[in-house]
């Protein structure tokens, strides 16, 4: 049943568990996502980026998600890193019942000012607000923020920015990035700035960037590599290691986004499919392998993240 995220991060927070936010593109990766949830009785929050509209358009999208809205587990329909308020004005009016409005990389001054605009429109139709202070490195298509642009959250300025702008949700920066080149090494969370932000922040806290980049699907796309003349693609890929996302998790996070995830998932699974069964005309078996591949992805999440059988 479609619900807001507001509603489904006050009962995660409740229950000291979080919630799965993955980023859609098509129908194969709605399906993928909102069938599991359903095995595995969880809630979840189906999300578009800017890019995903550009790519299959609002309305395309809005109506596969109202679709999937009818099975039975809570499910949100979010709209992640908006920054054309344009855009989020219009998928307020168009029934997404979430948006993010990111500012991170603007002055403070206009990212409360624009944030508050968001809310005001927001309210007017009970959709939530995600919000973002600090800045998250990485790129990803529309979504790019450079090292020199990154930067922490501090704390006492979450708090500040949080009653400023009568936001949902806050997305925070505390050592994640987007993409599936983390870091050079492992990266470390700053659990310690994560407790002093959620103990002066009263809203949900999120996670972007927090992907795992399992060694086991990167080695499973370089599996043709050979064939494919693509044996360097992955290498240096790096994700959050499962011991962290749960201390993020024991400290306050609520929401995690995960795309990189999902798009690896889909790569090996075209590819492997490409090289072993690539006498097939057939659309539909192109993209099953890369569906199933998904699906335990997904799994995987939801059963680190807590959410399973919550719904
Ligand atoms: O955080 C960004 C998301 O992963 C979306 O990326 O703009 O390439 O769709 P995208
Ligand atoms: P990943 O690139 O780690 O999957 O992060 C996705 C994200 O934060 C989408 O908003
Ligand atoms: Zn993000």
């Amino acid at each position: 049943m479609l619900t807001t995220n507001k509603k489904i991060l006050a009962a995660a927070d409740k229950g000291g568990y979080a919630v799965g936010a993955f980023n859609v593109n098509n129908l194969e990766i709605i399906q993928a996502v909102i069938e599991t949830a359903v095995e595995e009785k969880s809630p979840v929050i189906i999300q578009t980026s800017e890019g995903a509209i550009e790519y299959a358009g609002m309305d395309y999208l809005l109506a596969m998600a109202k679709i999937a809205a009818k099975a039975p587990v809570p499910m949100s329909f979010h709209l992640d890193h908006g920054k054309d308020l344009k855009v989020i004005k219009r998928a307020i009016d168009a029934g997404y019942t979430s948006v993010m409005f990111d500012g991170s990389v603007l002055p403070y001054k206009e990212n409360v000012a624009k944030t508050k605009q968001v809310v005001a429109w927001a309210k007017k139709k009970g959709v939530s607000v995600e919000a973002e202070i600090g800045a998250i490195k990485g790129v990803e298509d529309l979504v790019s923020v450079s090292e020199k642009q990154a930067f922490f959250t501090d704390p006492d300025e979450a708090a500040r920015f949080t009653k400023a702008t009568g936001c949902d949700a806050l997305a925070i920066s505390i050592g994640t990035a987007h993409g599936a080149f983390k870091s050079k090494t492992t990266p470390e969370l700053d659990i310690s700035r994560l407790k002093k932000i959620d103990a002066l922040v009263k809203v949900p806290l999120v996670l972007h960037g927090a992907s795992g980049v399992s060694p086991a699907m990167v080695e499973r796309l370089k599996k043709h590599a050979d064939v494919l003349q693509d044996g360097n693609r992955l290498s240096g890929a790096v994700g959050i290691p499962d011991e962290q996302i749960k201390a993020a998790i024991r400290n306050g996070i609520r929401k995690i986004n995960i795309d990189s995830d999902l798009r690896l998932a889909f790569t090996a699974g075209v590819r492997e499919t490409v090289v072993e069964d690539h006498k097939t005309i057939d659309p539909r078996k192109w993209l099953a392998l890369s569906k199933s591949l998904m699906k335990e992805t997904v799994r995987g999440k939801m059963r680190l993240f807590g959410s399973s059988g919550k719904a």
